[in-house]
């Protein structure tokens, strides 16, 4: 998990459980049909970062430290969850790759690179479809009933930046819609459900929610700068996307409500000949690239002050590093 470098006892721990969380994601997903399961197993690779699991686990640690008990009493649910929340990101970032026309994903082919979009967009509902069935087992309706409103709010926000594609007065309100129903609903989730199955009073479970919900945008602008900046041998997926796909993002929205008639024609000119170092020059020029680093690092700053609410420990800690990790990350 390249999001924490600590050493700590916890640290260790954690990437222990994490392994745990990976063997409940893989027996999920082994098929006797030996097309889907040697699908499943190239889409393994996906499972990068683990961040989505790493807030669920450390969420569900959070509350156990803030309540004075053991840490690390929470169990198996909050593996199934861990596992469940990244299977629903694994499925649309499936399907996203299609939308995108994106070739490489952590370092190697994407699904629909290399089956075409038929076999990705069938992986992706085989996918989601496992991921519910894989929430059912808990038999916990209230948790299935809150991980399908947030998957179609993840959905929308797909839906609501495909509606905008090429719309070149993309609003920053609009922008921040997008990106937190895409992004930060299920990062949110991640937080708040594990931390009312830990058993968390209602205090705590809205300030982890909105501890995860603040990390999903500020990983968002940040997957966002890193499209513009990010170089593609480090990021290790295909950069320029948003640009190409008409996709308008925190810097160059800021850019174009700053800039001046000539800039803006020329920045529209680089946008529609997908010039992304010409276009990445005009940005910088204005200062916008730092007006969207610094979005990013308010949502950081904000997520780590939810976590006052807890108190201070181990788990919080960690938590609140991960939060400096979304903005300075280089991929
Ligand atoms: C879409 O955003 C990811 C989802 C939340 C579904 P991006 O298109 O920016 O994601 P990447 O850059 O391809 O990973
Ligand atoms: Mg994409
Ligand atoms: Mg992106």
């Amino acid at each position: 998990m390249n999001l924490l470098s600590g050493t700590s006892e916890l640290a260790a721990k954690l990437t222990e459980r994490l392994g745990r969380v990976a063997c409940v994601f893989e027996g999920q997903l082994r098929s006797e049909v030996p097309a889907v399961d040697a699908l499943t197993r190239h889409v393994d690779r996906y499972r990068g970062k683990m961040l989505r699991p790493t807030l669920v686990v450390l969420s569900g640690w959070a509350v156990e430290e803030a309540a004075g008990q053991e840490v690390a009493a929470t169990g198996p649910k909050l593996d199934t969850l861990a596992a469940v929340a990244e299977m629903i990101h694994m499925a649309t970032l499936v399907h996203d790759d299609v939308l995108d026309e994106a070739s490489m994903r952590r370092g190697g082919a994407t699904v629909n690179s290399l089956r075409g979009n038929e076999t990705a967009v069938m992986l992706g509902d085989f996918l989601i479809a496992s991921s519910f069935h894989l929430c059912s087992t808990l038999g916990i309706p209230w948790l299935n009933a809150a991980l399908g409103e947030t998957t179609t709010q993840l959905c929308s926000g797909e839906i609501l930046q495909l509606t905008h594609r090429g719309n070149m007065t993309l609003s920053e309100s609009t922008y921040f819609e997008i990106i937190r129903l895409k992004t930060a609903v299920l990062s949110g989730a991640c937080c708040g459900l594990a931390a009312r199955i830990a058993g968390a009073p209602a205090a705590q479970v809205t300030a982890l929610s909105r501890y995860g919900e603040a990390i999903g945008m500020a990983f968002q602008i940040q997957d966002d700068l890193l499209d513009l900046v990010g170089d593609e041998g480090i990021v290790g997926k295909t950069l320029g996307i948003d640009v190409q796909k008409g996709k308008l993002t925190l810097p160059i929205v800021i850019h174009l409500a700053r800039a001046d008639e000539v800039t803006r024609a020329r920045t529209l000119e680089a946008i529609r000949t997908c010039d992304r170092r010409g276009l990445l020059a005009l940005v910088n020029a204005t200062g916008s690239l730092e007006a969207a680093r610094s979005k990013a690092t308010e949502r950081a700053g904000s997520a780590k002050e939810h976590l006052v609410e807890l108190g201070r420990g181990p788990a919080i800690e960690l938590l609140s590093q991960i939060a400096d990790a979304t903005v300075s990350r280089t991929s």
